[in-house]
């Protein structure tokens, strides 16, 4: 009934190729579907808008009518929403309508307004023989995962990294940060070995703690973390992310984070095998994916990471874990939609953040990609 409660706010939707994607708050008590509902029937769709009656929800189920070039062409349902997850299902009458992509557009609509109404992910259970749909799907940055067919996470944050601040005016820039849409404030701690640079440490973490209330994600590239997590953590770090090639005895670290009372992310750097986090993800809140060899910002994102995202999806898929992707380097808005298509939730972006004429603006383009 929660998702009854938040879609309804929506009327009307525009999209770029479809005229309006329109629904109305009907009165339960007579809307003609329950869920499960019927088979879809072009009469019934022709009847509601006859009656001009664009869309409804029943039971839980919203249902979207699509309407292209003045006339209804399909229709779109959300439905089993759990608090976290709903069910998506889509139905365009008519090969043709399906080649003029109308489809897809109307999928991404949905999706852009899930997310503003926070639905955090989205699933999507397609037969075998419906290449069509598992194509749309597909398209649509949904991700194969064994359980259900396709999965997508509608969450997304961004979390500038203030290694690319200006440190003579930190201040100021965590203040930009505090008027900014991004949720997360990203810290990278380097130790000159198991990068090759220096960064910051406690010094630094704890007066951005005192200026903000974001969420401080601490990305420590420092060998033997398991001497400093605890320290980072009540420091004022929510998230300690130690590195997976850094540490001798992981579940050691992730205990020491938590009982720190901070959530835990691994990270993996560029060569290393997704499959080694396997056996830990049902411990873990976060696994940061490196896009780039960690140590520097400005560098270019690395597009084979795309494929350890979606096999972490995968993994924390069928592990039935609750953890959420980051991933970091190199991500601008000209690749943050791919990003978060392959299944990333959080985005650590430094240059094109803070290198922005606007930072604000930069950030918004990432997020909206
Ligand atoms: C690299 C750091 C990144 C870096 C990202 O070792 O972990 O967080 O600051 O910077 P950009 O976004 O510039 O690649
Ligand atoms: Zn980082």
């Amino acid at each position: 009934m929660t998702l009854q409660g938040h879609i309804c706010r929506l009327r009307s939707v525009e999209s770029s190729d479809i005229d309006t994607i329109l629904l109305w708050e009907n009165d339960p008590a007579v809307a003609p579907f329950s869920a499960p509902h019927p088979p879809y029937a072009r009469a019934e769709i022709e009847q509601f808008v006859s009656n001009q009656q664009q869309g409804f929800v029943a039971n839980g189920q919203l249902r979207l009518m699509i309407e292209a070039e003045g006339r209804t062409i399909g229709a779109i349902d959300l439905f089993d929403y759990d608090g976290t997850t709903a069910e998506v299902g889509i139905l365009i009458y008519g090969k043709e309508d399906r080649r003029r992509g109308y489809a897809t557009d109307a999928l991404h609509t949905l999706q852009r307004h899930a997310r503003n109404l926070q639905v955090e992910r989205l699933k999507a259970v397609v037969a075998d023989d419906n290449a069509a749909s598992r194509a749309l799907f597909r398209r649509c940055g949904f991700v194969e995962t064994d359980n259900f067919y396709y999965f997508c996470t509608m969450k997304r944050i961004v979390a500038p990294s203030i290694l690319s601040a200006d440190f003579g005016n930190l201040e100021r820039d965590i203040r930009m940060l505090n008027e900014s849409r991004a949720e997360w404030i990203h810290v990278d701690v380097m130790d000159g070995v198991f990068v090759p640079n220096i960064s910051f440490g406690f010094p630094v973490l704890k007066p951005v703690r005192k200026a903000t209330s974001k969420v401080i994600d601490t990305h420590l590239m420092i060998c033997d973390p398991i001497r400093y997590v605890k320290r980072f953590a009540e420091a004022g770090s929510d998230y300690v992310t130690f590195h997976y090639e850094a540490a001798e005895d992981v579940g050691a670290c992730i205990d020491a984070i938590r009982e720190a009372g901070a959530k835990v992310g691994i990270s993996i750097k560029p060569a290393t095998n997704p499959e080694v986090l396997r056996e830990w993800l049902p411990r873990l809140d976060m696994v940061l994916v490196m896009s780039v060899e960690p140590g520097f910002g400005g560098q270019s994102f690395m597009p084979e990471s795309l494929d350890k995202v979606r096999t972490l999806r995968r993994m924390i898929q069928e592990c039935e874990g609750d953890c959420l992707i980051e991933i970091d380097g190199g991500i601008s808005a000209k690749n943050a939609r791919e990003v978060f298509d392959a299944g990333v939730e959080v985005v650590v972006a430094g240059s094109s953040v803070f290198g922005a004429e606007n930072p604000k603006e930069a950030i918004i383009k990432i997020l909206e990609a």
